[in-house]
């Protein structure tokens, strides 16, 4: 393995998408620990498929973390992310998909703006890192899609209310996983 560090932008970038990932893999699991009660097979469906997507997009992160630092507030991503998860199953099976779609919908632009950032900068195995996110979008892309599709009702007031939570929570929690 070798043990180059890569330039602060670059590490600050992979940080927040590590952070990301990290988060996802938990909204899926709090998901699934409140279904446990719950006992829904489209979300079941749903939450193991993306959990399965959002692992292996994790794993890839993990795989070159000897190149920037994990973030120090990961613990912090986890809570968040299971607690986004566990809230919207308590709250219907509709909330789960508005999450998602709304959390989705933001990685999405996120994920395009860093791909754009990292093409004007030189660094080493940049095309591979490259392809590598724009994969990754493309699963959040086809989850965002499927939440959305999978939503019975158009999200009335209090849900749209949370959807701005998210995606204001999601906006900090970059910036700050770029930083810590
Ligand atoms: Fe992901
Ligand atoms: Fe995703």
């Amino acid at each position: 393995m070798d043990n180059i560090r890569y330039a602060s932008s670059i590490r600050a970038e992979l940080r927040a998408s590590h952070a990301g990932e990290t988060g996802a893999v938990w909204i899926y699991r709090g998901i699934l620990l409140v279904n446990r009660i719950k006992r829904d097979s489209d979300i079941d469906t749903f939450a193991q498929h993306h959990l399965a997507t959002e692992k292996d997009h994790l794993v890839q992160f993990e795989n070159l973390i000897h190149r920037f630092r994990g973030s120090a507030l990961l613990v912090i991503w986890i809570f968040a992310g299971f607690m986004m998860g566990a809230l919207s199953m308590m709250l219907g099976k509709n909330w789960v998909y508005y999450t998602i779609y709304q959390v989705e919908s933001f990685v999405d632009v996120h994920y395009r703006q860093q791909i754009n950032t990292l093409s004007k900068l030189e660094f080493l195995d940049k095309t591979d890192i490259i392809k590598m996110m724009e994969a990754c979008n493309a699963d959040e892309q086809a989850h965002r899609d499927e939440a959305l599709k999978e939503m019975k009702n158009e999200p009335h007031f209090m849900m749209r209310i949370w959807g701005k939570l998210v995606a204001t929570g999601s906006h900090y929690a970059v910036v700050l996983a770029k930083l810590l």
